[in-house]
């Protein structure tokens, strides 16, 4: 097969949902049908429960078992779908927005019962800043949900994008019926089933067609006619462009742990989704069909085995063909740099393999000489975009409990946090450390791999901080004037791009008032 044939029948998405609205559950489903999986309950082990916040030592069991989850490849209709997984745990918010850099559409579940919820919010937010084309799974129709028109309403006003629905529901809860698809125009009739495979239900190209009355009943059949004529008329006509360019999400209605609507959907995204794209690095837009290969780390995965500092390194790739054994340019660090060891995810199994292709995650043995956003190409000095740090919530500074093992505790926080574990932001007033997450779980990841993987000890002192702004300024003199003014609450990231530490909202805000002509930002990238 050609370059191009292999990049026409790639697609790479993410779920993204609150934990419990049943990402996990439309995973496994999508897997029966990918035949990656032959009965339910395989991909549960995966999921971090919510009472598992307190329990960390169980998140650090399950990461041998994510690294097999990670990337869920399997063929489909002749497409072959990679599926990313996201961590559903809040506190691992970052790492779920690192994957969406590497994916090329989002499918989002919603739980018709408790509607939008915040950790949709925000990982809405990261799709709609790199115009990630969204199809959103209306979930747990069994189940006496909201009116379907409010929570039409309530996406549209919550996730500020565009709703058009493709299915309709026939009923909810205990008199739920099923739905009918106004992409397919089918009628699709609601039989619980937890592990068969769905029927393809019936086509009805007419909404007046007398088949639907002896389907559902009379009372049921006028009012999914009602329906589909109000939102025919209501909504425009779905322009598939429109979602690819990430301002309309077509809707669908189903019940994942019923086995319902997965196969309408799945039917419909192979249909909808985009194929990958061009994407921009610093210095140019790759498209996909050139010959040469490129890619990037979105992911590295440590810690599998606590004594060899192994880690896999997810790469995405974006161009040309990428062969095992080949030598490739490390670009960051001006190196070449050959890969023998490399992974690639089919089912639930590693598998090695030879070569993959644009929109395919591979994964790379390495020893530490990779970090997150590193790109790897033929040779060409190029840089990909777009997996910028968001500024963290919570923040602490190291205190390092044993000085003779100074180099030791510098050594692995730089390691955690070339992994993505936290970010380090290290101020310019007397190189004091701080490590900042989004959520408090991270600390005692840190220190318990600090102790047991570098034989460093520290503990964290909480700091009274609002945001760290990442700054810049077209004038060079007024940056060096802020910089020299506020010189206490200036730190350097990673990267050593300059951070501006912001104790209070209100406290930034005069800053920002005060200082006109420095820029604040939120995320790393700008
Ligand atoms: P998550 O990955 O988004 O966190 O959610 P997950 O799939 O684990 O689903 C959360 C709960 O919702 C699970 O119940 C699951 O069975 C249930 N669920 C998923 N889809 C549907 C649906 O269509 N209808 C109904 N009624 N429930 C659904 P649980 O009790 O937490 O787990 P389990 O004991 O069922 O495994």
């Amino acid at each position: 097969m050609s370059l191009k044939e292999e990049i026409a029948k790639r697609r790479t998405f993410g779920i993204i949902s609150h934990p419990d609205a049943g990402k996990t559950t439309l995973t496994e489903k999508l897997l029966l049908f990918g035949g990656a999986i032959q009965t339910a309950g395989a991909v549960k082990s995966n999921k971090i429960k919510m009472h598992a916040r307190s329990d960390w030592m169980e998140i650090e069991k399950q990461r041998g078992i994510s690294v097999a989850t990670s990337v869920m490849g399997f063929n489909y209709n002749g497409i072959k779908i990679n599926l990313l997984d996201t961590p559903g745990h809040q506190d691992f918010a970052e790492d779920t927005y690192r994957t969406l850099s590497a994916v090329d559409s989002v499918v989002m579940v919603i739980d018709c019962v408790k509607g939008v919820e915040i950790q949709t919010e925000k990982l809405m937010e990261v799709c709609r800043m790199r115009k990630t084309p969204v199809i959103c799974f209306i979930n747990k129709l069994d189940r006496e949900g909201r009116d379907p028109y409010d929570l039409l309403d309530e996406i549209e006003a919550k996730l500020d994008i565009k709703v058009r629905p493709l299915s309709w529901p026939i009923s909810m809860g205990k008199t739920f019926k099923g739905v009918y698809s106004l992409f397919g125009k089918s009628l699709h009739l609601f039989q619980p089933s937890k592990n068969k495979i769905e029927n393809k239900g019936l086509n009805i190209e007419d909404i007046n067609d007398p088949r639907i009355d002896e389907q559902i009943g009379a009372n049921d059949a006028a009012q999914i006619r009602e329906d589909v004529e109000l939102i025919e008329g209501v909504y425009p006509e779905f322009d598939v462009n429109e979602y690819l360019a990430g301002n309309i999400a077509p809707v669908f209605f189903g019940s994942a742990v019923n086995n319902f609507g997965v196969r309408e959907l799945l039917d419909s995204f192979i249909k909808l989704a985009p194929p990958p794209k061009a994407r921009e690095t610093e210095e140019r837009i790759i498209e996909p069909n050139e010959t040469k290969f490129s890619g990037f780390v979105f992911k590295i995965h440590a810690n599998m085995d606590p004594n060899h500092r192994n880690r896999i390194a997810f790469i995405r790739i974006c161009s040309g063909k990428f062969e095992r054994g080949k030598t490739y340019h490390h670009v960051r660090a001006d190196k070449k740099i050959r890969f023998s060891n490399v992974t690639a995810f089919m089912a639930q199994e590693k598998e090695l393999v030879d070569e993959a292709w644009p929109g395919d995650i591979v994964g790379l043995y390495d020893t530490g000489n990779l970090k997150i956003g590193d790109t790897l190409t033929e040779g060409e000095k190029v840089t990909y975009k777009g997996i910028p740090s968001f500024s963290p919530e919570i923040f602490k500074e190291v205190v390092n409990k044993d000085a003779m093992k100074t180099k030791q505790l510098d050594k692995g926080l730089n390691q955690l946090m070339e992994e993505g574990v936290a970010q380090l932001f290290t101020y310019e007033l007397g190189s004091r450390k701080v490590v900042g997450t989004v959520g408090a779980l991270q600390f005692e990841v840190i220190q318990h791999r600090l102790k047991h993987e570098y034989g460093a000890t520290c503990d964290f002192m909480s700091m009274n901080l609002y945001k760290a702004c990442w700054i810049s300024s077209k004038d060079k003199k007024k940056l060096n004037e802020f910089v020299d003014s506020k010189f206490r609450h200036i730190a350097k990231d990673k990267d050593g791009k300059l951070v501006f530490m912001a104790e209070s909202r209100s406290w930034l805000t005069m800053v920002q008032d005060n200082f006109p002509d420095i820029e604040f930002h939120f995320t790393s990238e700008f």
